[in-house]
């Protein structure tokens, strides 16, 4: 048959929490064209810990790259079409390999010794059910709580040492600390450190790396978004802080470079894993953190403009141009993009929830009431009202606006009337409310409140949760036809780059995209009760544990 003729492709991986994409756009009009996603695996060693196996997670982007190549082939697409590859990923997991050889350097470990704990350290050994080749620490991960204790107590200066330079409070959640813990704890990472063998990164890191060549000339970089997730980069000067890497004790010839969004940085180096070789030598030219990535497709240029992402957590980022606002209600200031070595550099304030689409994963599989994620929304639907249950999802602590390490989830207001259903309707409600609380803190920080509010994600395809969404903010959601406005951002980034050329960054480059609307259905009272024995059921989780 003969292949249909079309303009310019562009390529994206899409590395999350949860799952691996990789997906294929038209650069003229922003149309998905194919598609291929692989689950990935998150082990959980000891309670607090999760870690991912970084070979784990680079054979699913070529086995995804690979799937949707063929794909395109059953659909008569010519895949020499695909001109550029952008990466977006979750931010703050942490990564250090072993340059000479390509192996990732952390083998799981148990927990350091806590000061007053009985339990000893001790190696877990390969075989057992914790993973035992690389693996990576993410960013839910807590086992940095007693280092982040430690350092917070010798802070230089004032508090706002760390927050000044990074806009991000001293939290397990970013990769900083996490680097810390391998090298106090990890043997073979401090001893490649000692012998020039080891090379630090997020999951974008790794992967450009990976997919340059790795050992045979591979690019180790990392774009300012990824970077500003670190703790080590200063949002200022937009190099890594030489006072804050001290402060850290972490070595700076193990971090990557540090690029712009939206650049050539490498050619695509065929590697035995990967048989689509017909992507051989097409550039990477885009690499954004997935909320970035996520502003970027929802073409949130303007100061202003918002979105919230529904992923494994909820990330509402509102882009503040040229400016770093800092929060006053317990948002973080992160780099938003800069598309471009010459272009500037904007801003966003940002609000993390640490626990939204996992919760539906917990329901799945720690309390198998649904087999599969989309079964949430019949059980929701079924009963329309979670009937008094309030569910917080504190599994990792609170994260903004409370920044709240001592909460854990709580599930309260049962009755011996409550069932399946309104627990899955409760779980649904609590990553709308948690949306609220970030909401109220940006629109206090912003001055001017939102009018809608724009949405991405997975999970927006639920429609109960879309309606419920915009009756407990009470202002219209809107939420495109193609949700996978991450992997667009960092198609539209790739393409743009210079020496690429394939797009415009203009809205009319999106006109396959197309919006839909929810509006608020209950009264504000309502919304305003509901919201409020929300906060009720959040004090409730704090202090849990000490
Ligand atoms: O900051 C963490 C975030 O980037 C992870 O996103 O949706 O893959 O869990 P997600």
């Amino acid at each position: 048959a003969k292949k249909a003729v079309l303009g310019p492709l562009v390529g994206a991986v899409d590395q999350g929490t949860s799952s691996t994409r990789f997906l294929v756009f038209n650069s003229k009009t922003a149309e998905l064209l194919s598609h291929h996603q692989v689950e990935i695996k998150q082990e959980f060693p000891r309670e607090g810990w999760v870690e991912q196996d970084p070979k784990e997670i680079l054979q699913s982007v070529y086995e995804c790259i690979e799937k949707t190549c063929e794909k395109l082939g059953q659909l008569n697409i010519d895949i020499s079409n695909i001109k550029a590859i952008g990466v977006s990923n979750q931010r703050e997991t942490t990564v250090v390999w072993d340059k000479l050889t390509g192996e990732p350097l952390y083998n799981a470990v148990a927990a350091p010794v806590s000061p007053g704990s009985s339990v000893p350290v001790a190696v877990v050994p390969s075989g057992s059910s914790v993973p035992a080749a690389g693996t990576s620490s993410v960013w839910l991960d807590l086992r940095t709580q007693s280092t982040v204790e430690n350092l917070s107590k010798r802070i230089p200066g004032n508090n706002n040492f760390v927050k000044s330079k990074t806009g991000l409070p001293l939290s397990t959640y970013f990769s900083a600390v996490k680097l810390r813990w391998l090298l106090d704890n990890v043997k073979k990472v401090q001893k490649a450190v000692e012998e020039n063998r080891a090379l630090f990164g997020t999951i974008d890191s790794w992967l450009i790396w990976s997919l340059t060549g790795g050992i045979n000339g591979g690019v180790h970089c990392t774009d300012v978004t990824n970077a500003s997730r670190t703790m080590l980069f200063n949002i200022h000067s937009l190099e890594w802080d030489k006072e804050l890497c001290e402060f850290f004790g972490i070595p700076m010839e193990i971090l990557p470079n540090v690029r712009s969004s939206s650049e050539i940085y490498g050619l695509m180096k065929i590697s035995h894993s990967l048989k689509a070789g017909a992507l051989e030598g097409v550039p990477i030219s885009g690499c954004l953190g997935d909320q970035s990535a996520a502003l970027v497709g929802q073409m949130c240029f303007q100061d202003g403009q918002a979105k919230n992402t529904y992923g494994t957590g909820c990330f509402l980022l509102c882009n503040t141009g040229h400016k770093c606002v800092f929060s006053e209600h317990g948002l973080l200031t992160t780099v938003a993009y800069k598309l471009g070595r010459d272009k500037p550099v904007y801003y966003a304030l940002e609000g993390s929830v640490a626990i939204a689409g996992a919760v539906i994963r917990w329901l799945r599989d720690n309390l198998g009431i649904i087999k599969s994620s989309e079964e949430i929304e019949k059980l929701a639907k079924e009963v329309g009202t979670s009937y008094g249950c309030y569910f917080v999802p504190a599994f990792s602590g609170l994260y903004a606006p409370y920044w709240e390490p001592s909460a854990r989830g709580i599930i309260c207001g049962l009755t011996q009337f409550t069932n399946k259903c309104h627990i899955a309707f409760a779980a649904l409600e609590a990553v709308c409310f948690q949306t609220r609380e970030i909401l109220d803190a940006m629109n206090r920080d912003c001055g001017i409140p939102l009018s809608h509010l724009q949405v991405d994600g997975g999970m927006t395809s639920n429609k109960i949760l879309m309606q419920l969404q915009a009756d407990i903010l009470y202002i219209p959601v809107v939420k495109p036809s193609m949700p996978e406005t991450t992997a667009l951002g960092a198609a539209m980034a790739a393409g743009a780059a210079e020496g690429v050329g394939v797009w415009s960054l203009e809205p009319e480059d999106l006109s396959a995209v197309t919006m839909e609307r929810f509006e608020p259905q209950i009264n504000a009272e309502e919304s305003e009760i509901r919201y409020s024995t929300w906060k009720k059921a959040v004090m409730k989780s704090i202090g849990w544990v000490t």
